[in-house]
């Protein structure tokens, strides 16, 4: 399911706003959801450093800033260059550090459901910040403050809430599901695939490198609440 070799991994990247311009709204959505999540994610894992810091600080606050905009004027070429820009400065963030259980929770979801990656990792996003609350708010409400989604004056907790907010917001404008019921997925098959998703997300390389690292008994617990759209509570 997951793969990775240094031959992967591109030499030269063209970052021209102008190749974008045709975009559909969806892939807009998908596409800003990924790099939104690849920022959050190389933020807050256990690899974090100075350099994914810098890198995923100003990758999220233009994420934020622009994301939106793009999506609601594809013709704003200024935006559009930026969340360009952004989402390589994302990208550039989290193959400093790594990713955390938005990407094997996501991959997971892609796999077996067949729906588009970045959509995957944008369903998971704010349940996997609601997971981190319990034990690294501290990380998630630094975060906040440093893009201006939370104020200075916001404890971590507050200030990760906020974060939440934020990115739940901009999903519901982009009208990105926030749950596998919602995304259309019935009981039924996601009852089906249950023991698939668990086995996968618990195989993906990346769980080890979340801030809180995920029990088995808490990615079963995480599915079922991201399937129902209920907070994380545990
Ligand atoms: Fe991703």
């Amino acid at each position: 399911m997951e793969l990775n070799h240094p031959v992967l991994i591109p030499y030269v990247s063209i970052l021209d706003p102008v190749l974008t311009k045709s975009l559909p709204p969806k892939v807009i959505a998908s596409s800003g959801m990924d790099a939104l999540a690849q920022a959050i994610d190389g933020y807050t894992v256990q690899w974090r450093n100075d350099f994914s810091n810098g890198l995923a600080i100003h990758s999220t606050r233009m994420i934020f800033e622009y994301l939106p905009r793009v999506y609601e004027n594809p013709e704003n070429s200024e935006a559009r260059e930026k969340l360009h820009n952004a989402a390589t400065l994302s990208g550039l963030a989290w193959s400093n550090s790594f990713l955390g259980i938005t990407h094997s929770f996501g991959h997971a979801m892609g796999a077996v459901f067949k729906i588009p990656h970045g959509i995957t990792v944008g369903i998971v996003l704010p349940y996997s910040i609601e997971y981190a609350m319990k034990t690294h708010s501290n990380l998630y409400g630094e975060l906040a403050r440093a893009v201006g989604a939370a104020d200075s004056s916001d404890d971590d907790k507050t200030a990760t809430i906020k974060l939440r907010d934020k990115v739940v917001k901009i999903m519901k404008e982009m009208e990105v599901p926030r749950s596998l019921k919602e995304y259309g997925i019935s009981k039924e098959k996601f009852d089906k695939n249950f023991d698939d998703l668990v086995r996968l997300t618990s195989e993906s390389a990346v769980n080890i490198f979340n801030c809180r690292e995920p029990t088995t008994e808490d990615m079963k617990r995480f599915w079922h609440y991201m399937y129902e759209g209920k907070a994380i509570d545990f």
